[in-house]
């Protein structure tokens, strides 16, 4: 494979070796980039910070509350901010001070969140159920498609519509009314066509406020389920059956304040195990829960790295050489879809062949191209990616395409030779918590740039 850079890029990298690594005072017309210099090994601690998809929904489930709410172990990102801006566009108070979020949602001023912030966020959905639950009537714009598939919310309303509420969708918003005269939405059976994560989340803070007991199908099982559902019991909801397919909530006429610490996030620890496996590094990483990395660490294992689980709350990856392994996403407690593109990273320098196959999103393997870029043998067939490992990878500018695609190409970064310029941080800065200081903090070579944004455009 040519790996010889063409002028464009070898312009965009000089461009970039001119570019000062501190904050501009204008970051007018620059972009910032992720140069990754890679060869480097790892070793130490990584600290994990708290779980984002927890987060999301516990930020929206905090509107089910008249009284009170404190949050602790919230990651600081972009998508948490953007629930933070959601939430007081609905009347929301919020003070913030560390990874602590205090929320009074007493006084829910306009039930409808603005669209140009819920286009920017996807989670910001989930703030129905709760709207709807404590209010009886809300609108929330229809969050939109992104890069990875069109993302629809047909069983989120299909769930709503169960419980009692009339859910119509005009010009871009859904319009939901508890039917009739009613101020309760009602207790319903439902069966989820898809264990959806947001789906299931959705009807279970509705539930919490419903009359009677309402029971969900093929729930999905993920830990951040659990975790919403302590949440909510810890503000006087009655549910169980939370982490396993059916969930029964019985609902309650309020909840009370609260002050609940975040999980720790499980995909954010499965990257730093990634980043220590393609880099043959000893690492260690708290706090983790290891219930929650059990397909990671399985599947790492299978690819010949030992993961030795340290106690309640720490793990350690002691590198072995990489040989190829098969992976399907799947539905917790099935591989997750959020670690595939960080794991076929790692099997595109691992030994032998692989079969990724990914089947939660219909457009989940666009990282396949930039891994090309970098050198490796990679073909995609259909929502499969067939990898050939290749012996090493060699750095380019690379641009992600979306939040676990990026990390991915960081990932690669670590272990190519020579440089790697990580465009499209944007998405990157979503779900990752400082991710190039973290790593650097574990002997990696890499720095955030600016760069003048023409000069790298894909
Ligand atoms: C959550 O998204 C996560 N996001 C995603 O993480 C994660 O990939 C996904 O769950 C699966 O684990 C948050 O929690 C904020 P789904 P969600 O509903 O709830 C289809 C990341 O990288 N579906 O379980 O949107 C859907 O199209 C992000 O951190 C319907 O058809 O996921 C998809 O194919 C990416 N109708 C499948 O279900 C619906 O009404 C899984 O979606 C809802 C979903």
């Amino acid at each position: 494979m040519d790996n010889s850079l063409s002028f464009r890029e070898e312009k965009a990298i000089k461009t970039i070796h001119e570019a000062t690594s501190a904050t501009p005072q204008s970051t007018e017309g620059l972009q910032p980039v992720i140069e990754v210099y890679g060869g480097a090994s790892l070793r130490g601690e990584v600290r994990v910070s708290g779980a984002k998809n927890s987060a999301l929904a516990i930020m929206a489930g905090t509107l089910l509350c008249s009284d009170d709410c404190r949050l602790r172990n919230l990651p600081a990102l972009a998508d948490i901010d953007r629930m933070c801006q959601i939430l007081s566009a609905i009347g929301v108070k919020l003070r913030r001070s560390g990874d602590c979020l205090d929320i009074d949602a007493r006084d829910i001023g306009q039930s409808q969140a603005p669209y140009e912030l819920v286009s920017q966020l996807r989670a910001s959905f989930f703030v129905i159920g709760p709207l709807l639950a404590r209010l009886g009537t809300t609108q929330v714009p229809l969050p939109g498609g992104c890069a990875i598939g069109a993302r629809p919310v047909d069983l989120h309303v299909r769930g709503l519509h169960a419980m009692g509420a009339d859910v119509r969708i005009e010009h871009g918003v859904v319009h939901a009314n508890v039917r009739g005269n009613r101020r309760r939405l009602t207790g319903a059976n439902i069966y989820l066509d898809y264990p959806s994560v947001g789906a299931t989340e959705t009807i279970m803070m509705a539930a919490t406020l419903a009359e009677g007991e309402t029971v969900i199908g093929n729930a999905a099982q993920e830990p951040e389920i659990v975790d919403l559902a302590n949440f909510c019991r810890s503000m006087g909801a009655r549910i169980k059956g939370d982490g396993t397919a059916t969930i029964m909530i019985e609902g309650v006429e309020r909840l009370h304040a609260t002050d609940f610490p975040i999980i720790p996030d499980r995909i954010e620890a499965a990257t730093f195990l990634c980043a220590g496996a393609i880099t043959h590094s000893e690492i260690s990483l708290f706090p983790v829960v290891p219930d929650h990395l059990s397909s990671a660490i399985a599947k790492l294992r299978e690819m010949g790295p030992e993961v030795v689980v340290e106690g309640p709350d720490r793990v350690r990856l002691i590198p072995k050489s990489l040989r190829g392994a098969d992976i399907e996403t799947l539905p917790y407690p099935g591989f997750p879809t959020d670690m595939q593109a960080q794991f076929m990273a790692v099997l595109a320098m691992s030994e032998g062949n692989s079969v990724v196959t990914e089947t939660v999103f219909e457009n989940r393997l666009q990282h396949v191209a930039e891994l090309q870029r970098m050198g490796a043998n990679i073909k995609v067939k259909g929502n499969s990616a067939i990898i050939q490992g290749v012996p090493f990878l060699s750095g380019a500018p690379v641009m992600s395409t979306d939040l676990r695609a990026s990390a991915a190409l960081v990932i690669a970064g670590l272990a190519a030779e020579g440089k790697t310029v990580v465009q499209g941080l944007k998405h990157l800065d979503r779900g990752y918590e400082d991710i190039e200081g973290k790593l650097r903090g574990l002997g990696a070579n890499l720095r955030r740039v600016w760069v003048p944004a023409e000069d790298t455009a894909g």
